[in-house]
């Protein structure tokens, strides 16, 4: 620092050395060693600067970075948030200095930048976000005049952040004006009682902010698609925008050159965000079977389809009509009833099919917990998880879940119910598909059957559809015989799943007899042994013509 001779020229020089000034923000000036006051710290270039500043070339990204920098609304993105009028009104406070707190909640972490970056506008200042450090944030935060973002949902536990205490006993001190945001309020007493503090509840975007968003995001889609697009997906701010980048590349990189319609890569672009966010207890089911696979009585076949047709029809009714406000909750729910093997969860498969999304089904042995509140905490993280991929949830057989509520016989029942209380709960607080089957039909408590929008029984199939059932259940290159009489095999009273493993093992008994084709000897044989599973007994009378092939199957 030699050479500069003033007293201003000093300072102006140490103010552009010091901790706040953007050489050290940035990281292009470290300190080095420890010194006991500011003044007297060494300062040294970080790595790569002076080989940049010589012209040997480096990369400019990774030299310079500033981690609590929070860059202001991009021109060209679409954040609804901006025109929020009670978003304006805390921004304005908050830069006026009427309030110095402001929490912001109720939006899941993709949106809240959108949030956070309209307030600040409002307040006209610049952002800032949390870094390891509460305390030189602040201070830094001072010096910019800056709003110090705060996103509280990972403050909780997650181990390279600071503390809730720490951040706590920081802005006790401070004056700085801060923005909290989070899914759900963090208020601390004591933080709310020390500073002028408001608060705001963030709705998502719904349907017609978002299909606003995905039209500036990919202005090249038409209004079906786009209209689509933010019917079925609930997604908007930074994961919109990640799509939209994703497609963006895809059709450059597939046109090789000269840029592809980008439609065609929008849905793949989904996948990569959005997917495979399963695990835990939490499962990836990609559907492969269609409408055309699956074999039910009209009522029920139409009551499926009703299910895909209302889920996309909502989120516009909702916002048009006015219903949203009526009912605070959108998403559909369904409930299928049923026996064992009569295509509840196939069902399942095929409704999300139809909506070209994916399927999360979550395993309630891994979810229910004998520790007490643990339960709820993984269903929390099951609907989460659906939340956040835009997928289908599916809780399959949950009969475990739903006895009659309120019948306490012992101690563990009383979590039980506790557990299905949360489960309604949480199931009307979600605004996507849920799908739960059961095997149970009159045991079902109707508090539990009022929360949900369908309710279908799936019947044991009657003669009709198990014609179908049998023609469906071979495929079209199988080599079928001309002996196997499908009128024969209906009148046997099969559920679907039995018709399919009967087959299977029809099919694996003509390729194990060496044969070329599936006759009707075999298909018998498949019948019994799937009677046999099910220990019940198949009279040869039952199989008419066919009788006398059960002798044979059943001796070998
Ligand atoms: N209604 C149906 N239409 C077409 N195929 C069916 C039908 N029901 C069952 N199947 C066949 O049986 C298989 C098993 O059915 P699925 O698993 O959907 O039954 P489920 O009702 O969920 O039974 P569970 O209560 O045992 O879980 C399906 O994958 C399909 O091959
Ligand atoms: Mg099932």
């Amino acid at each position: 620092a030699g050479g500069a001779n003033s007293a201003a020229a000093r300072l102006a020089l140490r103010r552009s050395l010091g901790p706040a000034a953007p050489l050290r923000r940035y990281g292009l000036l470290r300190e080095h060693g420890e010194a006991a006051v500011e003044l007297a710290q060494e300062l040294i270039p970080a790595p790569g600067v002076l080989d940049f500043l010589l012209g040997w070339g480096g990369d400019v990204g990774l030299l310079g970075h500033d981690p609590g920098e929070v860059a202001p609304p991009e021109p060209r993105v679409l954040s609804p948030y901006l025109s929020s009028a009670p978003l304006t009104r805390l921004g304005r406070a908050l830069g006026s200095g009427d309030l110095d707190l402001a929490g912001l909640w109720g939006c899941p972490p993709d949106g809240q930048l959108d949030a956070v970056q309209a307030l600040a506008r409002s307040a006209g200042a610049p952002l800032r976000t949390l870094t390891a450090d509460p305390e030189a944030d602040l201070r830094t935060a001072a010096v910019l005049g800056a709003v110090l973002w705060i996103p509280t949902d990972d403050l909780h536990g997650e181990p390279r952040r600071p503390t809730t205490d720490a951040v706590t006993a920081a802005l006790l001190r401070s004056r700085v004006p801060v923005c909290l945001t989070g899914l759900k309020p963090w208020r601390p007493a004591g933080l709310l009682a020390a500073r002028a503090y408001a608060e705001l509840t963030v709705p998502v975007p719904g349907f017609t902010d978002r299909r606003a968003m995905w039209s500036a995001a990919l202005p090249d889609l038409n209004g079906t698609l786009l209209e689509d697009l933010a019917v079925r997906y609930r997604m908007s701010g930074g994961e919109l925008r990640a799509v939209a980048a994703v497609a963006d590349a895809g059709a450059r990189l597939a046109g090789n050159g000269h840029p592809e319609p980008v439609a065609a890569h929008v849905e793949p672009a989904i996948a990569t965000v959005t997917r495979g966010r399963g695990g835990g207890a939490v499962h990836s089911i990609t559907p492969r079977r269609t409408v055309a696979d699956l074999v039910l009585p009209d009522v029920q076949f139409r009551q499926i389809l009703e299910i895909a047709s209302a889920f996309r029809a909502w989120p516009r009714i909702a916002e048009s009509w006015g219903f949203a406000r009526r009912s605070g909750h959108g998403g559909v729910k369904a409930l299928f009833t049923g026996e064992p093997g009569t295509g509840k969860t196939m069902s399942a498969e095929i409704v999300t099919g139809m909506l070209g999304l994916e399927l999360l089904k979550v395993d309630l042995a891994q979810v229910v917990s004998k520790w007490v509140g643990e339960t709820e905490k993984n269903m929390e993280t099951a609907f989460r998880q659906a939340e956040e991929s835009h997928a289908v949830l599916l809780f399959d057989e949950a009969d475990a879940l739903f006895g009659k509520r309120g019948e306490v016989k012992h101690g563990t029942d009383r979590y039980a119910n506790l557990e299905v209380g949360y489960l309604l709960q949480r199931l009307e607080a979600s605004d996507g598909l849920v799908i739960l089957t059961s095997n149970l039909k009159d045991n079902i408590d109707p508090a539990f059957t009022r929360r949900f929008h369908f309710v279908v029984h799936f019947p044991r199939p009657a003669a009709a559809e198990r014609r179908r059932l049998w023609r469906l259940a071979f495929p079209e290159e199988a080599p079928l015989a001309p002996d196997v009489d499908v009128d024969a095999l209906a009148r046997l009273d099969m559920t679907g799943a039995a018709i399919a493993a009967a087959a299977r093992t029809a099919a694996l008994a003509a390729a194990d007899g060496g044969g070329d084709t599936i006759a009707m000897r075999h298909v018998v044989r498949g019948v019994a042994r799937q009677f046999q599973r099910e220990a019940r007994l198949l009279r040869p009378a039952e199989l008419g013509p066919h009788a006398h092939l059960l002798d044979n199957a059943s001796q070998g």
